[in-house]
Parts: C-alpha cells; structure tokens; sequence
C-alpha cells in the first residue's frame, strides 16, 4: 500500500500547482557547485534572557527548562543562554545580599529601574547546562563593581562562554547613563570598550573574554567594523567575539518574506567579514521581531515562527555562528517563546530550524535570496547531504484562497525521501489564541512545553533523483535526505 500511496501523493502536488515549479538541485557533497557554504555550530539558536528576569525564568516558569531540552534532544546540546538586555545597564552587584535579584516594581508588567544582584545570579545561571554569556554593566560608569561582578562570573560559572560590557551604548544618553554624560558617540564609546576589555580582561586575568559590541544601531555607524578599527593587540586579545542585536520589525507579511530576510541580513555583510578577519566569531546576540518586547499584531503569529525559522537559517548561512532570541518581562512579552501558562507559536520556527541545523558541520542557501522561495541543504562532517529546508514565503492572512508553490528538487539519493511539515492554519495564526500549528503533526503542550501527538513523516516519491513538492503559501518543509 505505501508505494503506492507516495505516488498519488506525489501526482496531486504537481496537479494542484497554480504557478511554474521552481527548481533546486542538492549537492552531493558540501563544498561543491556554485555555492557558499558557511559552517554550523553545534548549537546555532540560543536564547536571550532580559537581566532581571533571567532568575524567574528558570526558577518560575516550569516551561524554560523542557523547552531548552527539546532541542538538546535534536542537536545534544543544551541550546547557548545571553543573560543581559537594558537591565544589565541598571544592575549593580552586590557581594552581601543572598537574593538572585532584589528590585521593586509598580506593576509585575514593568521592567525595574534599577537593582541589585547577589553572587547566587551567577550560581544559578551556573547550574544551567548550556554556555552562558552574562552582560554587565558599563552604564553607570562603575568600573569596579562590574570587575568584582566579573569575578564572581568566572569563579562561579564553569560555563561561562564570555562577559558583555553594556549593552546597546547608542542609547546612554537618552538613558541618562553617567559614562554618556559628556560627548557620547561610536568613537567615544569604542574607546569606552576598549578601555574597560582591557581593565576587566586584566583584572580577571582572562584572554577571549569579552563579548564586544552590542550595539542594535545598524552598521556600519554602530557595529564590529566601526569598533575593530579602533583596537590594538592588547584590546583584541581579551575578545572572545563580537555580537549585534537586530529587531527588524514591520508587518508579519514584511517580516516573514524571504527576501526581506535575506535584505536584513545582509545589512551584516562587513561587519562579519571584519570579526571573521580577526579570527573572531559574530553573532546576533540579542534579537527578535520586532523591539520593545514585540508588536501584539505581529509577534506571536505563525507568520513570525516563520520568520524566526528562515532568520535563524540565513543568519547561519551568512556566517553569524548563533542568534540568541530575546526574552523579556514574564506575563508583558509578544515575541516570546514561551511563557508561564502558554506557549509563543514562534517556538515552532525555532524548533524546525533546530531540527534542520542538528549536528550538521556546514549548510548552503540554493537560493539568491531575491525570491519568496527559499531552500537550505545541511551537511554532516563528512560533507554528505543531512537534511534541506524548504520554506514558501508568500503570505496567507486567513481569509480567500491559499495558493501553492511547486518545488521542483533533483539530485535526490534513492527512490522516495521522508519530511516533516511546519503547517498553520494561517500567517496571522497564534497558538495562545487556539489557532492550529503543527511540526510533522506534533504540538508543543502549554506550561510544560512537552511534545505532544505523533510524529508523522510524509513521503515523497522520487524518480531519477527529482521529486516534487508542494508547498502552500506560509509553509515550510524539512525534507530527510540521510
Ligand atoms: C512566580 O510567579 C507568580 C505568578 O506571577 C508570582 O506571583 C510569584 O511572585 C513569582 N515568584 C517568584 C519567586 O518570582
Ligand atoms: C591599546 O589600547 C588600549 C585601550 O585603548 C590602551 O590603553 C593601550 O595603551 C594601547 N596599547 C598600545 C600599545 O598602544
Ligand atoms: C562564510 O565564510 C566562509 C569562510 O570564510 C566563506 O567561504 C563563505 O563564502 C561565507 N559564506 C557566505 C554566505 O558569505
């Protein structure tokens, strides 16, 4: 019955394409055709905690930790953590208190103005199995409380990946910061860097340590190249890399085209050419859909999930080695994952881009980027074809007739492939709200963020290494070639 089967499959996709197929051929091994390909670390999506919050995530919400393990269960590694965000900037260490975070706030919706942290922050975010990158304070210009904060950081924190010296600079003025308290631009603040990499590099007496940059200004006025140029060897030795943050925000149908991802990203072109020139590694170590903690309309859709899932992959492929997604306030946060009664439909984007990019050594995009037709090819370290992604950007809101879109693959192994689908019921879908959102049929269960359902692979038929398939509009593929 199954052969069969696959083959009527098969010949409905191709019956029911309303446009021309477009095409794309997997090479047979990495490295080869005209191709770039970028290498994959072996946990490329991350997660961003906002400062204060970071203690309430993994002590209050049940979720964090099973959401965090599902993709250690695809790659077997525990997804990299960034402590920080604009709380960082109004934290001050505190050695005597025994409190992970002490503040008060008006309403639990708002974010403190100001607080403190004890030595158990750091014991905490110790205990977390992944790498950690925790951010400091460089605003209220208090060089020593960040060294004695740093201190406590590499004592207490055998996974402690590197140390953020403030975070996003551009706007200490308009946030009153002291340091800003004179002239303040990219000048002033990369000589601010350099001089604090250098003090607190030497104080802790630690090579490749700091996480430079942090800017979400784009470059090339704010960003790795502007900052690189000003560094001598004795600043660049305490780099450990250099990271942006980036919100690129606009409705979930501008968000969510391919070709608008791929426009963004490419906005990163120079500055990772100047950290990889330096043998450092670039990353996005702060971003999401849209600033200030998400747009109600936009954020946590399905169009967004997809968003994050293309994002993720073409960020990888131009050579940014990890995308941290910012959390923000528990119970005041659009874009989020996941939070502590429900879960944020774009944790399915980041779950299938997991699963694509799992324990693959490099990846390739087939296409220019130009179109609203994507397709990602991921290797093992034997350079044999692992996976490829498929992803139909046109746009579906919900209401009229959603189109199609053939993709034609060849140089297919084998008489028929396997694949698991990221299906919604539209772009605007919310899985908080009720809307439908599936990954190979499976769901993620609310507050505990379990996978739910069985998993259901599909089958393609392929016939002298080409196959077909159809995507409808905001839909995406992942397609098992191993
Ligand atoms: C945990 O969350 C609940 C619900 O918002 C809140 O009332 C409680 O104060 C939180 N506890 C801690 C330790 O943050
Ligand atoms: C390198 O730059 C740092 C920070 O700007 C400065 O303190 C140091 O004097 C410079 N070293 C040399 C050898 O120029
Ligand atoms: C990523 O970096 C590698 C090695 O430096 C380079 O060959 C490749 O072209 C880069 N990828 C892209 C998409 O630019």
């Amino acid at each position: 019955m199954a052969p069969f089967f696959t083959q009527v499959v098969a010949v409905l996709a191709v019956a029911s394409s309303t446009t021309s197929a477009v095409t794309f051929t997997i090479p047979s091994q990495a490295h080869t055709g005209n191709y770039k390909y970028a290498p994959v670390d072996p946990a490329p999506v991350g997660i961003s905690f906002e400062f204060f919050a970071f203690p309430s995530y993994f002590t209050n919400v049940s979720a964090t930790t099973q959401c965090l393990s599902n993709w250690k269960d695809l790659t077997g590694v525990w997804p990299p953590i960034r402590i920080g965000g604009t709380t960082q900037d109004r934290a001050q260490y505190d050695a005597r208190t025994s409190a992970y975070v002490v503040y008060t706030v008006a309403n639990a919706a708002d974010a403190p103005s100001s607080l403190t942290f004890g030595s158990s922050f750091m014991t905490l975010a110790s205990k977390y199995s992944g790498s950690v990158v925790v951010g400091l304070n460089r605003g209220k210009n208090n060089l020593q409380n960040t060294i004695d904060a740093a201190k406590a950081a590499v004592n207490g924190m055998s996974n402690l990946l590197a140390i953020e010296l403030g975070n996003e600079p551009e706007y200490y003025p308009s946030n009153r910061q002291p340091i800003a308290g004179g002239t303040w631009n990219p000048s002033v603040d990369a000589a601010s860097q350099n001089n604090w990499a250098v003090s607190v590099g030497s104080a802790l007496n630690r090579r490749d340590i700091i996480q430079a940059g942090n800017s979400n200004d784009s470059p090339p006025k704010w960003g790795a190249a502007e900052l690189i140029a000003t560094q001598n060897a004795t600043v660049k030795q305490y780099i450990h890399n250099y990271a942006h943050h980036n919100y690129p925000g606009g409705t979930i149908a501008s968000l969510m085209s391919h070709s608008g991802i791929s426009r963004n990203i490419h906005v990163f072109d120079a500055d990772v050419a100047a950290a990889l020139k330096e043998g450092k590694q670039y990353i996005f170590g702060e971003t999401n859909s849209v600033s200030g903690g998400g747009a109600a309309s936009v954020s946590p859709t399905f169009g967004a999930a997809l968003w994050t899932m293309d994002y993720a992959l073409r960020a990888t492929y131009s050579n940014i080695s990890r995308t941290y997604f910012h959390h923000g306030t528990v119970g005041n946060c659009q874009y989020c994952f996941w939070g502590r009664y429900s879960m944020g439909t774009p944790y399915y984007g980041a779950y299938i881009a997991t699963a694509f990019m799992a324990n693959a050594a490099s990846l390739t995009a087939l296409d220019d980027g130009n179109s609203n037709y994507a397709a990602y090819v991921a290797f093992d370290s034997a350079g044999v074809p692992l996976r490829a992604l498929l992803y139909n950007s046109d746009y579906y809101s919900g209401s009229g007739t959603r189109s199609s879109q053939s993709f034609d693959l060849r140089g297919l192994a084998g008489s028929s492939v396997r694949a698991k689908r990221l299906a919604g019921d539209s772009a605007a879908a919310r899985v908080d709200r009720g809307g439908k959102v599936t990954f190979g049929g499976q769901t993620f269960t609310d507050e505990d963020c379990k996978i739910s359902g069985s998993e259901m692979f599909e089958t393609i038929a392929a016939s002298g290494g080409q196959a077909t398939v159809s995507l409808k509009a905001s839909e995406a593929l992942l397609v098992y070639l191993k």
